[in-house]
């Protein structure tokens, strides 16, 4: 809810008084918590245990939210879903609906301070190395090159962000849409990959980090010669997102998190990089976080599929519960809009009807209750908790709670 009252269809703007309040409101809990994410503090109020140790990533009841002149955007409301180890999580729903910063929040880029984690938690199982009391490396006894390797999980939400070196790029790994904005053009592709190793392993000698850099080109199926010494703009767009995920490689995460990574391509390139995904997935023994709006790509590519809706997780399942058994109407619908290359018997592509409600303003009872056709008296009332309709499948609709109760 936002802090100011309108009375009820009479008006559509915020009176100075009512911008004076929210400006306040912003600032207080601005400073608070960019004073919570620069503190200083001990190791132990940011480590944590894994509720399920076959996962990698565990997000929980997590709120992002955007300090803005009218009111707050509470961007992600109350997220919660897995990663396991091994797997490729793909997170879909419709533009605005929380994907990104749900994703960015786990890598800690909300830009505050309108921008901020303000509850939750996000656990990751991290696998690092060992450090002495100065922070340094710990080598293997007997070994100079080798180094002695930890386990420890941490709670990214309450990470102070000066901790977040940590984990950011070494342990998860982001790739972007649009790869040219992500590369430095003053730089050469060798360069760049280099530096990853510099930055990550200790002690890495130039001829090291060449040697890893063009190992990484290799998996994503360049030939180094051609590119080692490239600048970005000689490169095309589906060579750049390769370099890319060669990139986010070197660092040999546990996690990469792909937020709609073929979208800036053309289709056959988007095919290509897809099963370089895959294929890269059961090489590096890590997990897969995709987010993008294309169902196709998430069919082809996920063990299991998150679907957000307004901030929220409104169904998660296996792919195959959640393409061959959708519960949520929303999911439902989102089948149906799924794009066919048989359009042309003259079907239109199905749109579901109505908008989003207002984020800054959002309901009580269901947020999809303006454009459900199933909804019946119950939905008027409070917002549907999540019912567990198999050990794997979860929806948030009130058409199961029966389903809860006797469960
Ligand atoms: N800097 C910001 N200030 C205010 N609101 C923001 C900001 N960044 C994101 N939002 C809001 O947060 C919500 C979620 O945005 P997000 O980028 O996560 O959507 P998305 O699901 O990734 O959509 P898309 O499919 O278009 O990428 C949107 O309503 C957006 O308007
Ligand atoms: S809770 Fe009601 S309004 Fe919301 S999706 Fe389910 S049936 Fe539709
Ligand atoms: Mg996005």
């Amino acid at each position: 809810m936002s802090i100011f009252k309108k009375e009820k269809g009479t008006r559509n703007y915020l009176t100075n008084k009512e911008i004076k309040a929210i400006a306040k409101s912003n600032a207080q809990e601005m400073k608070r918590l960019e004073a919570y994410k620069n503190r200083k503090c001990e190791e132990s109020e940011f480590l944590t245990e894994m509720k399920n140790p076959e996962n990698i990533l565990e997000i929980e009841d997590l709120h992002t939210s955007f300090f803005t002149e009218q009111g707050v955007v509470k961007a992600v409301n109350g997220v919660s879903y897995d990663v396991p180890k091994n797997a490729v999580v793909g997170v879909v729903g419709e533009s605005g609906c929380g994907k990104s910063v749900t994703s960015m929040s786990v890598m800690r880029l909300i830009q505050g301070p309108t921008g901020q984690i303000v509850d939750g938690s996000i656990r990751f199982k991290s696998h690092e190395y060992k450090r002495n009391e100065k922070g340094e490396p710990i080598l293997k006894a007997g070994s100079t090159t080798e180094y002695e390797m930890v386990d420890k999980v941490y709670d990214i939400a309450k990470m102070p962000i000066h901790e977040i070196h940590r984990i950011r790029g070494k342990q998860i790994a982001m790739i972007f849409q649009e790869p040219m904005t992500s590369l430095n053009p003053v730089f050469t592709i060798g360069e760049q990959l280099d530096e990853v190793t510099f930055f990550h392993i200790p002690g890495a000698t130039k001829e090291m980090a060449k040697a890893k850099s063009e190992e990484m080109l290799r998996l994503v199926g360049i030939i180094p010669e051609n590119v080692y010494g490239a600048f970005p703009h000689e490169l095309s767009g589906g060579m750049r997102q390769r370099v890319m995920i060669a990139m986010a490689l070197a660092a040999e995460p546990r996690l990469i998190i792909a937020d709609e990574p073929t979208t800036a391509l053309d289709v056959t390139i988007q095919a290509q990089i897809l099963d370089l995904l895959q294929d890269i997935k059961n090489k590096i023994d890590g997990s897969i976080l995709l987010i993008t709006h294309d169902l196709g790509v998430i069919a082809e590519m996920a063990d299991y599929v998150v679907v957000m809706y307004a901030g929220k997780v409104i169904e998660k399942g296996t792919v195959y519960e959640i393409f061959q058994d959708p519960k949520h109407p929303y999911t439902i619908g989102l089948q149906k809009s799924k794009p066919t290359m048989n359009l042309d018997d003259g079907t239109e592509l199905y749109n579901i009807p109505g908008n989003v409600p207002n984020p800054i303003n959002m309901p009580g009872y269901c947020y999809f209750k303006e454009r459900c056709a199933m909804c019946t008296r119950k939905c008027s009332g409070d917002y549907p908790g999540m019912v567990q309709v198999s050990p794997t499948h979860f929806v948030a609709c009130h058409l199961y709670d029966e389903e809860k109760n006797n469960g």
